[in-house]
């Protein structure tokens, strides 16, 4: 599958880049108010009673700011974190090799939580729960269990997807926070923050320009703010005027809504072909030449999101949303 300029998962540039855009602390933290203002409350308290914060569950989708969250905990917390992730735990025993290196106040991140051992999750219920580890030693008739104690830690749990979470496991977090996506005076706040560490000045309006075309994700918005300061230092004077913003975003096909060649392919198609639907998504996929899984997982969700597709018993419908977007008329069914 190509690259895509808008798709929300982190690129191999992004990944490089992304520590240093982001912020340290609740303060700098745009948008989400819902979730920093009781993160706020939470870690005031735990600090005024001298304990560590309890356990915290981010769940959304990609580049919404989870593992920027984390690190914001552990700063707030005045802690050291340190990160994982779900298919990097093979077996128990490395997660109890992490479990017993953690100091007082650490906080444990672990990516993509849902996709943990059900052995290994296992060893995090003792330890979330009592702060505790419960090992098994021996084989057969010898063997006996030892209880070893950890010293109290937070574990902060980031999911895209959290119906996939064990009951347990869900049940020990006292913290869920969800997150949402970005409106775009929000994004175009964090794209102003962004240019300003990169040391490019942007237009207010072209900032919004940006943010508009991001799919209320931060992660794409400094992506598209990166490309379109290429176009600023090569074809302008290195400021990022709205026209030139514009200019570049028509450039790298990144429309109005963000919409990119793929999502216009896939929408035309059934507007196309099938008068809007409803159409099946394998019927889809054969037309366009695509995975129905692809479709489904990558494709779809911001589309559905913005309401230009609608899924329905029979299939796939495009909206009069979609039509409108693209200038043309509703059919007559
Ligand atoms: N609220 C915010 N304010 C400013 N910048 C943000 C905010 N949220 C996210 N970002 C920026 O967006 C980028 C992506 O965020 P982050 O890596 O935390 O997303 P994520 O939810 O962990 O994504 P994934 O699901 O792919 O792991 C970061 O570089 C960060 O700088
Ligand atoms: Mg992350």
């Amino acid at each position: 599958m190509e690259e895509r300029l808008v798709s929300s998962d982190a690129h191999r540039e992004d990944v490089s880049l992304e520590y240093s855009l982001r912020p340290k602390f609740l303060h700098e933290y745009i948008g989400q108010d819902g979730v920093k203002d009781n993160l706020k409350v939470f870690i005031e308290a735990a600090k005024m009673r001298g304990e560590t914060l309890d356990h915290v569950l981010l769940y959304g989708p990609p580049g919404l700011g989870k593992t920027t969250l984390a690190t914001i905990i552990a700063n707030e917390m005045g802690g050291n974190i340190r990160t994982t992730a779900g298919p990097a735990i093979e077996r128990p025993g490395d997660l109890a090799a992490i479990l017993t290196s953690l100091e007082p106040g650490d906080v444990l991140f672990i990516d993509e939580i849902h996709r943990l051992q059900r052995s290994v999750e296992e060893v995090l219920y003792p330890a979330m729960e009592d702060y505790c580890l419960d090992i098994v030693i021996g084989k057969g008739q010898t063997a006996r269990s030892v209880r070893i104690d950890l010293p109290p830690f937070t574990l902060v749990g980031a999911t895209t997807r959290a119906g996939a979470l064990s009951a347990p496991l869900r049940d020990r977090f006292g913290v869920l926070s969800r997150l949402e996506y970005y409106a775009p005076a929000q994004l175009a706040q964090i794209v102003k923050r962004t240019a300003d560490i990169l040391e490019v000045g942007i237009e207010e309006e072209a900032a919004f320009e940006i943010a508009r075309r991001s799919r209320g994700t931060p992660r794409i918005a400094n992506r598209l703010l990166r490309r379109v300061r290429d176009f600023a230092q090569v074809r302008g004077d290195g400021t990022i005027t709205f026209a030139l913003a514009q200019e570049a975003l028509e450039l790298l096909q990144v429309d109005r809504l963000g919409l990119d060649h793929i999502d216009h392919k896939l929408l035309k198609a059934i507007m196309e072909k099938f008068m809007g639907g409803p159409v099946g998504l394998d019927t889809i996929a054969a037309t366009i030449g695509e995975e129905a899984q692809t479709i489904e997982d990558v494709y779809e969700p911001y589309l559905l999101q913005i309401g230009f597709l609608q899924r329905t018993s029979r299939g796939r419908i495009v909206t009069s949303l979609a039509y409108e977007h693209f200038g043309m008329e509703v059919p007559e069914k």
